[in-house]
C-alpha cells in the first residue's frame, strides 16, 4: 500500500459533467487496484474501447463502522494496459452524478451502473437510481443517458423517468429496480437484465435503447441467484454471471447468508433458458460481491470489489482485478475457478495471538447468519454485520451454554484468553445477544481428555473490542475450548457474540 504512487492530480475545467472531479493517475502494484484509501469504489462495470478498459464505479463514501450504503457518485477507472500484476490507472472522480444526468432523480443512490457502446456507435450508461417523485413503493428505476465518448458527457435518453421502475412494466414489477446488465449482439440487438433480492428479469430493447422488445422473461433456473448479474457473451455461449447466496456449510457457495460468492449459469440464446454452471469464484472479504467481465486482447478480465484496502470495508469497498479463463473442453466452455491476487502484503507484526492458525467448531453450530470463523480472524469491527461475529443466538430458543472450540495441527504453548463479546442487550438480559454470566477455558491433555487451565487472573464477561485478558499457568497443548452459560429465566435465554475470541502464547511470533 506504501507502494502506491498519487503521481498527478489535475483538476478538470468545469465543462462535462464530471466538473467538480478531479483526474488522478497513479500505479497499482496489484489488488485492490487503489488500495490506499484515499476513496472506495464498488460495483465496478467494465467496458473497453480503442484498446483502453474503462470501469464505472459507484464512490462508497460511508464512514468507518457506518452499515450504510451511502454512494453519490460515479468514478471511472482507466487503464490502457490493465494486468492484474499491476498497471498504470486513471480514475476520474466524480464522473457522473445521478441528478445531473437524471433531472428526476434524487441526488444519492449512484447504484451499479455500465456503460455499453449501442449499435449506433455511441455510448450509453445505464443507472439505477431512485426517483425523486415517484408512488412506487421502491423509488429505484432505470435510466438511460448517451454521449459520444464514453468520457461523456452523457444526455438522458428517456427525460420523463426511468425506462424500468416498479411503474414499468406494470403491474407484476414489485422488484427492488437495480443491478441491471446489458449486452448489445453481434446482430445489433439488445438484451438487459436486471433485479436483486433472487429476483432476475430480462428484456430485449429496441435499438432506441429503451423501449421493451419482447415479453419480460423472469430467470429461475440461476441456483441462489441473489443479484449483480452481469451478460455477456464468447463463442456461441450467453454467459450469466451474479451474486450467489446459497448459504450453508456444504453450500459450495458461502457459509452465511450475509456473504455471497460469484456463480454463473450459460444459455444458447440471449433470453434463456439459463443451465446453471457452479461457482467461480468463493465469498470474498466484503459481504457483498459483484462482478463485470469484458474481453480484452486475447485475455477475458474479471473486476469486483473487496474490502482489503487500507480502512476498506463492507460500505468502504474497493476495485479489483483479475484475469478470467475458459475451459474449452467442455460443451458449453466453462468458466475456471477464478484465482484471487493481492498486492504483497507487508509481513504481519509478530503477535502472542494463535487462534489464526486454529479450526474452530462450535456447540451450538451458528445460525446460518453468524460465522464461525469470525472468532479468529483477528478482527473486532466495533458495528459489526451479523457474519463478522459468532452467536448462539437462536430466535426460536437459544442454548443456555455454549461450547466453543480451537484445535491446532500442532502442539502450542498458551498461558492467556480473552473474549471480545457482541452484546445487543444488556448483561443479565434473557433477550437478544447479552454478555454471558461466565466462563472459563479447559485446554486438550495429552491423552485427549480436557481439563481447566489454572486461572491466574479473572474471567470478566465485560463488553470490550480490547477485553481484559485471563492469564493462566502455561500449557503445551493441541487444543483450548471455551464454556459459556448465557443469562435465562429458566424460559428465555440470551444468546451469546463473540467478535474475536484469543488464545495467547506467552512467546511472540510472526509464524
Ligand atoms: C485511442 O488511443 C490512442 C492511444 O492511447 C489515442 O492516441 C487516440 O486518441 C485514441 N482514439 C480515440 C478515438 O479516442
Ligand atoms: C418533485 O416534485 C416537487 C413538487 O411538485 C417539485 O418541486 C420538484 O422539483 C420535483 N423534483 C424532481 C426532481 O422532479
Ligand atoms: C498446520 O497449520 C498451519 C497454520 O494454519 C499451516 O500453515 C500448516 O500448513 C499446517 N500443517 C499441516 C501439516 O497441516
Ligand atoms: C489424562 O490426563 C490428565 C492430565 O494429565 C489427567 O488428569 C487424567 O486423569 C488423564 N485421564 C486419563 C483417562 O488418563
Ligand atoms: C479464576 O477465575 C475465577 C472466575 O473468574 C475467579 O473467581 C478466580 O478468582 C480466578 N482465580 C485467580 C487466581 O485469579
Ligand atoms: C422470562 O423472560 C421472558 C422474556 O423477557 C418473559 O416473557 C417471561 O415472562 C420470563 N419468564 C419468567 C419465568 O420470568
Ligand atoms: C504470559 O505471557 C505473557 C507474554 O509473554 C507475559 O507477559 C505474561 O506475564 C505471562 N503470564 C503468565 C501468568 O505467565
Amino acid at each position: 500500500m506504501r507502494s502506491l504512487l498519487l503521481t498527478s492530480v489535475v483538476s478538470l475545467a468545469g465543462r462535462f459533467c464530471f466538473a467538480n472531479g478531479e483526474k488522478i493517475t497513479f500505479t497499482s502494484p496489484r489488488n485492490p487496484v487503489l488500495g490506499d484509501g484515499s476513496y472506495y469504489s464498488a460495483d465496478p462495470g467494465p467496458i473497453v474501447d480503442n484498446n483502453t478498459l474503462y470501469i464505472i464505479s459507484g464512490q462508497d463514501s460511508a464512514p468507518p463502522n457506518d452499515n450504510d450504503f451511502i454512494i453519490n457518485d460515479w468514478f471511472l477507472f482507466s487503464s490502457s494496459d490493465p494486468k492484474p500484476a499491476g498497471a498504470q490507472w486513471t480514475l476520474r472522480t466524480e464522473f457522473l452524478k445521478p441528478h445531473d444526468v437524471f433531472g428526476w432523480a434524487m441526488t444519492r443512490g449512484a447504484y451499479a451502473s455500465q456503460i455499453i457502446k449501442g449499435p449506433d456507435g455511441r455510448f450509453y450508461v445505464y443507472c439505477p437510481v431512485m426517483q425523486a417523485n415517484t408512488t412506487d413503493e421502491d423509488p429505484f428505476g432505470i435510466g438511460v443517458a448517451v454521449a459520444d465518448s464514453i468520457q461523456g458527457p452523457y444526455k438522458d435518453i428517456h427525460p420523463s423517468g426511468p425506462i424500468v421502475s416498479q411503474s414499468h412494466p406494470a403491474p407484476g414489477n414489485n422488484i427492488e429496480n437495480i443491478d441491471l446488465t446489458v449486452y448489445v449482439d453481434g446482430d445489433g440487438k439488445v438484451y438487459m437484465y436486471w433485479g436483486t433480492f433472487g429476483s432476475l428479469k430480462g428484456v430485449q430493447l429496441k435499438s432506441d435503447m429503451k423501449t421493451f422488445a419482447s415479453d419480460v422473461v423472469d430467470v429461475t433456473t440461476l441456483t441462489g441467484f441473489f443479484e449483480a448479474a452481469w451478460l455477456t457473451k464468447r463463442k456461441d455461449t450467453y454467459y450469466m454471471l451474479y451474486a450467489d447466496n446459497s448459504a450453508g456449510p456444504d453450500s459450495g457457495c458461502t457459509p452465511t447468508v450475509y456473504h455471497a460468492c460469484i456463480g454463473y449459469g450459460t444459455a444458447s440464446s440471449p433470453l434463456g433458458p439459463w443451465t446453471y454452471q457452479g461457482v467461480i469464484l468463493g465469498i470474498v472479504s466484503s459481504t457483498t460481491s459483484h462482478s463485470g467481465v469484458v474481453p480484452y486482447g486475447d485475455k477475458w478480465l474479471f473486476v469486483y470489489h473487496t474490502t482489503d484496502a487500507v480502512n476498506g470495508g463492507n460500505f468502504r469497498r474497493s476495485l479489483a482485478i483479475d484475469y478470467m479463463e475458459f475451459d474449452d473442453t467442455k460443451t458449453p466452455p466453462r468458466i475456471k475457478p477464478i484465482t484471487q491476487t493481492h498486492r504483497p502484503a507487508s509481513l504481519p507484526p509478530p503477535t502472542y495471538a494463535r487462534q489464526q492458525f486454529a479450526k474452530a467448531t462450535s456447540d451450538p453450530v451458528c445460525a446460518i447468519q453468524y460465522w464461525i470463523d469470525s472468532l479468529h480472524d483477528l478482527k473486532t469491527p466495533v458495528n459489526p454485520l451479523p457474519p463478522e461475529y459468532w452467536s448462539s443466538y437462536n430466535s426460536a430458543d437459544s442454548q443456555v451454554k455454549s461450547i466453543i472450540t480451537y484445535s491446532w495441527n500442532t502442539t502450542i504453548a498458551l498461558n492467556g484468553t480473552s473474549m471480545a463479546f457482541f452484546a445487543d442487550h444488556d448483561a443479565g438480559a434473557v433477550d437478544g445477544v447479552a454478555p454471558p454470566t461466565q466462563w472459563w477455558v479447559e485446554y486438550k491433555t495429552s491423552n485427549g481428555s480436557w481439563s481447566r487451565v489454572q486461572n491466574l487472573t479473572s474471567y470478566l464477561t465485560a463488553v470490550s473490542d480490547t477485553p481484559v485478558i485471563t492469564y493462566f499457568k502455561e500449557v503445551k497443548t493441541e487444543g483450548l475450548r471455551a464454556t459459556l452459560y448465557a443469562p435465562t429465566n429458566g424460559t428465555s435465554t440470551a444468546g451469546i457474540g463473540i467478535k474475536e475470541w484469543a488464545a495467547l502464547s506467552p512467546q511472540l511470533s510472526s509464524w
